[in-house]
């Protein structure tokens, strides 16, 4: 199968509840890993390249190994493994533009930043190119807090998304789907502990999802599929290998996968994961360096760190998207 959009990907998550894992790639180990995982579960797939990960792969690069991975799911599991291609966080027309004229099926035009205006005249201008070219379009209303390399917004300037401007932006803009902010956060540190409640382990708990603004987004946009940023569950287990084996993240919090798993069943189509990747093959390669200090070919390192990825998404196709099954 060619890659495709995820127009009809989200048309069956929305009437099925549950929701397409969009998880980020940088490189082959990552592609290789996410795409295992899903061929295993026969989960339809969308993945993700953020500007940061252009600049260090190279759009050529990333693009080829995606289309390695499509051809290895129909040559070597004999399974036409549904793909789509996305820009992550496009911050202008030019290089939404450039995603796809380059072969992506996908893209985000992220002026959440934006007056809402001026969001609206950028996100209307890259929908009509992509439309041209059969490419459907992610817009962003309402903003995360959070650190990563390309987004990078304090606790104090993010807002939640107001459900009163939904329905005005989608019909301006004509775009696709539509990522809200209801509370998530991106990268690992999600909640400071003054944000947050202790559990009887000492553990962070953080403050619940918005689901009421989801529901009123929902109420005012019937069918529409929405998006999730900032949905890493920042598994513990993680943490705690990488701080017994010389990493130093303490405090460490993500969104619980039960809240994630109760937004797939309901207007969320698309739930973005990022972090979870980086913690899962970052512990997996310095417990090997511990226990493995004479290594030094990275295949021995970059296996586990593989096969930590491919069990780490497997799991959340199952138990958090619930869209195992459904390619
Ligand atoms: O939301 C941001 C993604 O995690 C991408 O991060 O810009 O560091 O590649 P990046
Ligand atoms: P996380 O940092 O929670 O993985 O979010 C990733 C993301 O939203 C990519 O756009
Ligand atoms: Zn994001």
């Amino acid at each position: 199968m060619a890659i495709v959009t995820s127009r009809d990907m989200f048309k069956k998550a929305y009437d099925g509840g549950y929701a397409i894992g969009a998880f980020n790639v940088n490189n082959m180990e990552i592609i290789q890993g996410i795409t295992e995982a899903a061929i295993e579960q026969h989960a339809p797939l969308i993945l993700q390249v953020s500007k940061g990960a252009r600049s260090y792969a190279k759009h050529v690069y990333l693009m080829k190994l995606i289309e390695a991975a499509v051809a290895d799911a129909e040559q070597t599991a004999g399974f036409d493994l549904p793909i789509c291609v996305h820009l992550d966080h496009g911050d202008s027309f030019e290089l939404c533009k450039s995603c796809i004229d380059g072969g992506f099926s996908s893209v985000m035009i992220d002026k959440s930043g934006e007056s809402f205006e001026e969001n609206i005249r950028i996100t209307r201008q890259v929908v009509e190119y992509a439309h041209d070219h059969g490419v459907v379009v992610e817009a962003e209303l309402g903003t995360l807090a959070g650190v990563e390399d390309e987004v990078n917004v304090k606790a104090e300037d993010s807002s939640y998304t107001r459900p009163e401007d939904v329905q005005e932006f989608v019909e301006r803009t004509g775009c696709d789907s539509l990522a809200i902010a209801i509370g998530t956060s991106h990268g690992a540190y999600k909640f400071t502990a003054a944000q947050c409640t202790r559990n009887e382990n000492g553990e962070l708990i953080p403050p619940p999802l918005r689901f009421d603004i989801l529901e009123e987004v929902s109420r005012r946009l019937p069918g529409f599929p929405i998006v999730l940023h900032g949905s890493s569950s920042v598994p513990q287990e993680f943490v705690r290998i990488i701080n017994a084996n010389g990493g130093k993240m303490p405090d460490a919090v993500g969104i619980p996968e039960e809240q994630l798993r109760k937004a797939a069943t309901m207007a969320v189509c698309k739930i973005n994961i990022d972090s979870d990747l980086r913690l899962a093959m970052t512990a997996k390669i310095r417990q090997h360096f511990a226990e493995h200090p004479d290594h030094f070919d990275p295949r021995q390192y970059l296996k586990p760190g593989r096969e930590a990825i491919k069990a780490m998404v497997e799991h959340k196709l199952i138990h958090v998207l619930g869209c195992n099954g459904k390619a």
